[in-house]
């Protein structure tokens, strides 16, 4: 694998992470959704006004992975955001995490995970914590893989309907 490096996102990443946010969430939805839906969604939450607020946000945090220099995936991090099912309070939720298609299966989702968790460490949170498309089970999969427990499940309003996703948690003191 070339080599793979991550960085903190600024204010003047807002246009490349609007362009990674929707290549990388059509390439993982498409084939699964409706194409409006997606297009809608796409359209509203990764635009680059949307993705603007975000990195404004003192909440969040986004990560960006580059291979060769060129930006391949990225992840937001949230303070302050919490689930029903995860009891502990100190907790810090994996919001989005995405890479281009091509360069899935290399070890880059594992090398995000890993800054995720030293980033949570660093600032002394207890545990870090997602929620996943019932429906995405590859990326279930990936979560059993670093050590993510299935803890539970919230409802989310998606296109016309009501979807669910499965809340995961990994205990930072039980992460290397
Ligand atoms: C989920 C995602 C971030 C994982 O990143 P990745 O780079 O593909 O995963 P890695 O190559 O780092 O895999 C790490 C480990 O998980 C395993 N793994 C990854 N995907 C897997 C799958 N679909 N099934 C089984 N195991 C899987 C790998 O085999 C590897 O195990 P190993 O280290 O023992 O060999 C990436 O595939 C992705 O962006 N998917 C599309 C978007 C998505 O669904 N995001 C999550 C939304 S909640």
């Amino acid at each position: 694998m070339s080599e793979v490096s991550v960085r903190n996102a600024d204010k003047s990443d807002v246009r490349l992470l609007s362009a990674l946010a929707a290549a990388t969430f059509y390439e993982a939805y498409f084939e699964q959704d409706a194409a409006n839906d997606l297009a809608n969604y796409i359209a509203e939450s990764f635009s680059p006004a949307a993705i603007s607020d975000e990195i404004a946000d003192e909440n969040s945090t986004f990560l960006i992975a580059e291979m060769s220099g060129k930006a391949v995936g990225y992840v937001k991090l949230r303070e302050n955001s919490h689930a029903d099912c995860v009891a502990e309070k100190n907790v810090l939720e994996i919001q989005r995490i995405y890479l281009l298609e091509k360069l899935k299966g290399k070890g880059i989702g594992r090398f995000l995970i890993e800054n995720c968790i030293e980033f949570a460490k660093d600032r002394k949170f207890s545990a870090l914590w997602l929620g996943v498309w019932s429906e995405n089970s590859q990326a279930q999969q990936f979560y059993r893989k670093m050590n993510f427990e299935h803890v539970g499940e919230v409802k989310f309003l998606y296109g016309d309907g009501e979807e669910t996703n499965f809340v995961y948690r990994l205990m930072l003191d039980k992460a290397r």
